[in-house]
C-alpha cells in the first residue's frame, strides 16, 4: 500500500490560522511561512489522527479545540531560543548603573523590594541568570531587596523553566564561582545534567502571560522589566501597545531592557534610551 500523503494546506486556511495567530499571540506570519506552518501543523495532525486541515481548523476554533490545542499552536509558531548570560552587557549594566540609580532614587527603598521582570523569560535561562547576578548584587549590598517575575506564553516552556533541570553543556557560560554556588549536579553522572539550586529557584515566581491580553494582571509597578528578544517577531502596531503597557507597568525612573536587535525607534512612548537598547521611564 502507497504511504498516505500528509495533508495540505490551502491559501484560505493559511490565512486562517495565520490571522487566528496573530490575534492569540501578536506575530504575524506573512506567506512566505506558509511552507513552514504546513510542516510543523502536518505534525499536530498526526497526533491528534486528523487527515485535513479543514478538520484541525474547525477543532481549533472549537471552544474545546480552544481548550486543549491552542497551547500546542503557540508552542509551533513561537520561538524559544535563549541562553544564560545571553547578551551580557545587559547584565553589567544592570549592576552596574541601574540597581544604584534605582537604590538612590527610591525613597521607599528600605520598605519596598526591588521588582524585576524576566518578560518572555523562555525556559528559565534569563530570570535565572538574573537571581544569581542580583544574589551577588544582595551580598554586596546589605539592605537590598528583590523580587524576579518570570513569564512567557508558553505553559510547555514556562514547566521547563519552573524545573530547572539544563543539559550540562548549557551552563558552560557559566562562570565557574556561580556553577559551584548556584548549580547541582545531577547524582547520575551519565545524564549530564545539572539542576538551579533550590535557594535560587525559590527567588523567582513563574506565571503564564500573553502580551496580548489587554490587562497583563500584574498588580506591582516593576523596577526593571528585561522583554529581550520576543518583540521581534511583532508587528509596529502590537509592538506599540506592549510598550505602552510596559512603560505603565514600570515605576517612574524603572528600567526596560529589550534585545539587541530590538529598539523602541518609531513608536510613540516616551521611554528616554540610555544605552544600546536599554531605556528608562522618565
Ligand atoms: C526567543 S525567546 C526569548 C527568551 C529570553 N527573553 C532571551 O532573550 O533569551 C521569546 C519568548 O517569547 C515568548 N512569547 C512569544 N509571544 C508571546 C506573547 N504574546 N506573550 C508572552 N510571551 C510570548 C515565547 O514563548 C518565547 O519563549
Amino acid at each position: 500500500m502507497m504511504p498516505k500523503s500528509p495533508a495540505a494546506m490551502t491559501k484560505k486556511e493559511f490565512e486562517r490560522f495565520s490571522s487566528f495567530i496573530y490575534g492569540k499571540v501578536g506575530i504575524k506570519l506573512p506567506p512566505a511561512k506558509k511552507t513552514m506552518l504546513e510542516a510543523r501543523l502536518q505534525k499536530r495532525l498526526k497526533v491528534l489522527g486528523m487527515e485535513t486541515f479543514e478538520a484541525y481548523s474547525n477543532f481549533i476554533f472549537s471552544e474545546e479545540g480552544q481548550r486543549l490545542e491552542l497551547i500546542h499552536l503557540i508552542d509551533v509558531v513561537t520561538t524559544n531560543k535563549t541562553d544564560f548570560f545571553r547578551e551580557p552587557s545587559h547584565f553589567d549594566y544592570l549592576t552596574k548603573t541601574a540597581l544604584p540609580t534605582i537604590i538612590k532614587n527610591r525613597s521607599d527603598y528600605l520598605s519596598q523590594p526591588v521588582r524585576i521582570w524576566s518578560a518572555g523569560c523562555s525556559s528559565g535561562e534569563e530570570p535565572y541568570t538574573m537571581a544569581m547576578i542580583l544574589s551577588e548584587f544582595a551580598a554586596d549590598n546589605q539592605q537590598f531587596r528583590f523580587t524576579i517575575l518570570a513569564s512567557d506564553i508558553s505553559t510547555r516552556i514556562l514547566d521547563t523553566a519552573k524545573t530547572g533541570v539544563y543539559p550540562e553543556d548549557r551552563v558552560d557560560v557559566v562562570a565557574p564561582i556561580y556553577k559551584k554556588k548556584y548549580l547541582l549536579r545531577s547524582k547520575d553522572r551519565s545524564r549530564s545534567l545539572v539542576r538551579i539550586c533550590p535557594q535560587l529557584r525559590s527567588l523567582i515566581t513563574f506565571r503564564r502571560i500573553n502580551f496580548m491580553d489587554a490587562d497583563l494582571g500584574v498588580a506591582e509597578k516593576m523596577d526593571v522589566i528585561f522583554c529581550r528578544n520576543v518583540v521581534i517577531y511583532f508587528d509596529k502596531e502590537t509592538q506599540q501597545e506592549l510598550m505602552q503597557k510596559f512603560y505603565d507597568q514600570l515605576r517612574p525612573g524603572g528600567y526596560l531592557f529589550l534585545g539587541h536587535s530590538e529598539t523602541i525607534n518609531g513608536l510613540d512612548v516616551d521611554f528616554k534610551a540610555v544605552a544600546s537598547t536599554v531605556y528608562r521611564k522618565s
